[in-house]
């Protein structure tokens, strides 16, 4: 078996510390279950980073949780580690009640997972990044998925009201459940999400 990167093992480690600190019922059954796979060590990605240009936005979104002190602060330093061999990607495919700036406003980034860091189909850890303004089509899938929301920005599940989990909130998609998330008008979206795929 190979060894994992370091800084993605730091990276790794610091979201299991924080998301221990966050999460409860299937949250936490699910992040268990992840971090479970990841005893196994996937494939190294030999690929560069690629960014966007809405990747502009992205020191911005993290000015907070990287203040000293912040209790994200260590999450954002290992995440900050990585942040260079992150290719950023738009969304393919159709985009439902997205903004209509949607195109050129989003990012996502695979961390752990096809096209990540560490390739590999069991479970995908990965980034969203919203330009100020910008809506996020509203989308479902099979795997479960937690997320780590690491700015202000809103979030829509299944026939609910959108609400606000606030810099560290954490929630729950069950499996096939309708979601969205939105950025404030001030301000970019940046959140980290967990999918265990298999
Ligand atoms: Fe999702």
């Amino acid at each position: 078996m190979s060894e994992r990167d370091i800084d993605l093992t730091a990276f790794l480690a610091s979201l299991k510390d924080v998301l221990a600190s966050r999460t409860d019922g299937n949250a936490d059954a699910m992040v268990g279950r992840i971090y479970e796979k990841l005893q196994d060590i996937g494939e190294a990605s030999e690929a560069d980073g690629h960014l966007l240009p809405v990747c502009e936005y992205l020191t911005p979104a993290m000015d907070v949780i990287a203040e000293e002190g912040h209790p994200l602060s260590e999450l954002a330093g290992r995440l900050h580690a990585v942040l260079p061999r992150l290719v950023w990607r738009a969304r393919p495919g159709p985009a439902p009640n997205a903004s209509t700036n949607f195109a050129e406003s989003h990012a996502n980034a695979m961390i752990v997972g096809p096209g990540g860091i560490e390739g590999r189909r069991d479970l995908w850890i990965g980034m969203s990044l919203l330009a100020p303004g910008t809506r996020y089509p509203d989308h479902d899938h099979a795997p479960p998925e937690v997320y780590l929301v690491l700015s202000p920005g809103r979030f829509l599940q299944g026939g609910g009201e959108w609400f606000s989990p606030g810099i560290g909130g954490v929630f729950y998609n069950p499996p096939g459940i309708l979601h969205a998330m939105a950025a404030d008008e001030d301000a970019p979206l940046l959140a980290l999400w967990l999918l265990d795929v298999r």
